[in-house]
C-alpha cells in the first residue's frame, strides 16, 4: 500500500509515495475507498511547510498528505448502509492535516457522496475543498441572494472559478478580478464583468457591491470599504488573528457583515454540488495533473499561485500526466 508522506517539512522535494505503508480497516461509519485521484489545495503546501501553530497542527511526522479525493468504494463499515461497494465517490476529510492521498483511504461516510456522473475522476477529485469552499463562503457566510452583486477577488483559482460558478447557480450577477491573462476565462465561467487587478485592484473598483468575496485573502475587510458601502458583506479565507477574531464575533452573533470561511465536509453539501455540476452548472477546470509518484511537481504548480482552476494527483492510468 502506497501513500504520499512526509518525514520532515520542507519544500516539495520531501513528499515522498512511500510503499508498505499500513493498509487501513474502516470503522463503523467509515467506507474504503480505492483512491483515483485528489486535488492539491494550498492548505496541503502550508501543511508540507510546517507553518501551522501546534495548537491546530498536532499530528506527528510522518504523515500523510491531501485532503481530498475521488475513487471507488471497495469496503465499508457495518453502520454504513447508504453507499456500497462500488460505488463511485467524492469527498473531502476534515480532519486538519488530511492524509487521504493514499491507494487506500478509511474516511467517515458522511465526508464523501456519489460522484457526479458526467466527470471523469481527476475532473471529481478537483471538486470538495475548493468548491465547498466557494459553495459555504457565499451562501453561509454572505447569505448570498438571487439579484445581488458580487465581487470576487482571485477569481481564477482553485476556489476563486467556482466561486463564479457558484454564484451565477445562486443567481448573483458577478465581477471577477484575475490577472489579465485569465479575463476571458472567467468571463467564459460565467462573470459578467471581469477587472484585472494589475490594472485595478479590486480595492479601488469605485463600484458597490452587495457581497465582497477575497478568495485571495491579502486584503482586510477596511480596505474594502468603498466597495462594502454600508451594507455589503465581507468574506475572507485565510485564517489569521484579524479574520479570526472577526468571524469568532460574527459567530456569536456580534455582526455578520465580516466573515472568514472555515471549510467543512458533509454529504449535503457535496450533493449539492454534484447536482449544479450534473445539470451542466457548475464545472471543475484541471489546469495540470500529475501522477502521485509526481507528486512535488504538482505541489511546485500550486506554489506558483497562478494556477487557472485546480491541480491534480492521480494513480497510474487516470490519465495523461501534464508534461
Ligand atoms: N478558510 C478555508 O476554509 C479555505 C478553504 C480553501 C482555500 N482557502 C484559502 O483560500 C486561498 C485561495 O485558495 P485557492 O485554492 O483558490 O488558491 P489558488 O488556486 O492557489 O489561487 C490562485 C489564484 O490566485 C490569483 N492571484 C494571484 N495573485 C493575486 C493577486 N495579487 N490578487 C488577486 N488574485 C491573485 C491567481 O490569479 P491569476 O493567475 O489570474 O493572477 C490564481 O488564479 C488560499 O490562501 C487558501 O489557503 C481557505
Amino acid at each position: 500500500m502506497r501513500a504520499l508522506i512526509y518525514r520532515e517539512f520542507g519544500s516539495a522535494e520531501v513528499l515522498e509515495w512511500a510503499d508498505g505503508q499500513p493498509t487501513p480497516v474502516p470503522g463503523p461509519d467509515q467506507v474504503l475507498v480505492k483512491v483515483a485521484a485528489g486535488s492539491i489545495n494550498p492548505k496541503d503546501v502550508l501543511l508540507r511547510k510546517g507553518i501551522f501553530p501546534r495548537m491546530l497542527d498536532r499530528e506527528k511526522l510522518p504523515r500523510g498528505s491531501g485532503l481530498d479525493l475521488a475513487g471507488t468504494v471497495v469496503a465499508r463499515g457495518h453502520r454504513v448502509t447508504d453507499l456500497k461497494v462500488g460505488d463511485q465517490v467524492f469527498g473531502m476529510t476534515n480532519r486538519f492535516a488530511g492524509g487521504v492521498h493514499r491507494e487506500l483511504v478509511a474516511i467517515d461516510a458522511t465526508q464523501v457522496a456519489l460522484a457526479p456522473k458526467t466527470l471523469t475522476p481527476v475532473e471529481a477529485a478537483a471538486v470538495p475543498l475548493a468548491a465547498l469552499t466557494a459553495l459555504q463562503a457565499l451562501r453561509d457566510c454572505a447569505g448570498l441572494k438571487p439579484g445581488q452583486s458580487v465581487l470576487i477577488n482571485g477569481a481564477s483559482g482553485g476556489v476563486g472559478h467556482f466561486a463564479v460558478q457558484v454564484a451565477r447557480c445562486l443567481g448573483a450577477e458577478v465581477t471577477a478580478v484575475c490577472g489579465a491573462r485569465n479575463l476571458e476565462f472567467v468571463q467564459q465561467l460565467g462573470a459578467q464583468r471581469a477587472v484585472d487587478y494589475g490594472e485595478t485592484p479590486a480595492w479601488e473598483l469605485p463600484e458597490t457591491f452587495d457581497v465582497v468575496f477575497d478568495v485571495f485573502g491579502a486584503g482586510r475587510c477596511g480596505d474594502y470599504r468603498r466597495q462594502l458601502g454600508r451594507k455589503g458583506i465581507y468574506v475572507n479565507t485565510i485564517p489569521k488573528p484579524v479574520t479570526l477574531w472577526a468571524e469568532g464575533r460574527a459567530r456569536l452573533g456580534l455582526g455578520r457583515r465580516n466573515r472568514l470561511v472555515i471549510v467543512n465536509s458533509n454529504r449535503r453539501d457535496l450533493n449539492l454540488l454534484r447536482l449544479y455540476i450534473d445539470a451542466g452548472r457548475l464545472k471543475p477546470v484541471v489546469d495540470g495533473q500529475y501522477l502521485f509518484s509526481d507528486a512535488a511537481q504538482g505541489h511546485r504548480h500550486v506554489e506558483s499561485r497562478h494556477t487557472r482552476g485546480k491541480v491534480v494527483l492521480m494513480a497510474p492510468g487516470q490519465g495523461s500526466a501534464t508534461s
